[in-house]
């Protein structure tokens, strides 16, 4: 495939960095993934939104406009076929000749990019679409899960866990046994028809698709959500759990540590939305 790096677009096997990449050496850094479906991106204006308030919190002073990133994306969805596309964006600090944990100045930012196939979106039918088990765990991550690091090894842990019991997707809860979200993905119930998902802080991400998702609900109004804690038991006790990222909308889970969920089937309220979300994605 062709990625974009430091001004030039090439070969995915000729990109370079320097070994001395804070990316590297720290994971400092932020990343966004956003999605396309033949060549119309999804969310572009929040996702780039969500990466300079990521790159403001950790004072990397990135020069790309909106301008630019719009450019950088619609290259890579030119150059690599408008399939079902994730385009990959990342800023790290940038290379210093030391290892020193305090931000250096006056080093150039790395930005790189790149397009990866997604699955297609999916179709809001019960029947067809192929729901998620996941398993559960304490979250163990840090406490600025707001931020969309690059440094992902607590995440990529636990992931590796839900994937080495057979599950797709992990959920996590913290010390007070309050659900936070997935190893890559945030996470909601539905009981008694009403969606709740837990409220943004430092435990999350704030997923472009949970704002897209939620926006286009209370637009619409015929189901209706709520943002407040979430305890496992009632995600146990739940009616349906959603998992939503930008690569997979949003998942029915029909089974949660080998318990079903409800009655274990896709549930009517995840058809609904949906349908929804695809009808007015934006
Ligand atoms: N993951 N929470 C975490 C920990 C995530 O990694 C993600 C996204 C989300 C959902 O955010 P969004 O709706 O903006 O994609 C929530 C991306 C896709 C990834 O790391 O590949």
């Amino acid at each position: 495939s062709i990625v974009y790096l430091d001004g030039a677009y090439m070969p995915m096997e000729e990109a370079r960095i320097s070994p001395m990449d804070r990316g590297f050496l720290f994971g400092d850094g932020i990343y966004e993934v956003i999605p396309s479906y033949d060549g119309k991106l999804v969310g572009f204006g929040p996702h780039i939104e969500r990466m300079n308030e990521g790159l403001g919190l950790i004072d990397i002073n990135c020069r790309f406009t909106d301008a630019d990133w719009r450019e950088v994306c619609d290259t890579l969805i030119e150059k690599n076929g408008a399939g079902n596309l994730g385009i990959y964006l990342h800023v790290s600090r940038g290379a210093d000749s030391r290892r020193h944990h305090a931000y250096p100045e006056n080093v150039e930012p790395t930005i790189f990019a790149f397009a990866f196939e997604i699955p297609a979106a999916p179709v809001a039918d019960r029947d067809k679409v192929k729901p998620y088990k996941v398993s559960s765990t304490e979250d163990l991550r840090w406490k600025r899960c707001n931020i969309k690091s690059t440094a992902l090894l607590g995440n990529v842990m636990h992931f590796q866990q839900g994937h080495a019991s057979g599950n797709q997707e992990i959920i996590l809860y913290n010390a007070n046994n309050e659900m936070t979200e997935g190893s890559a993905c945030n996470a909601y119930i539905v009981k008694d028809g009403v969606v709740i998902t837990p409220p943004l802080d430092h435990q999350i991400l704030p997923g472009i698709t949970r704002l897209m998702l939620l926006d286009i609900l209370r637009k619409d109004g015929s189901i209706p959500v709520e943002e407040r804690v979430v305890t496992m038991d009632e995600v146990r006790n739940a009616d349906e759990i959603w998992l939503t990222s930008s690569s997979k909308e949003i998942a029915p889970v029909i089974e949660l540590d080998g318990q079903p969920v409800g009655d274990g089937r896709v549930g009517a309220v995840w058809e609904k939305a949906q349908a929804l979300y695809t009808a007015n994605k934006y």
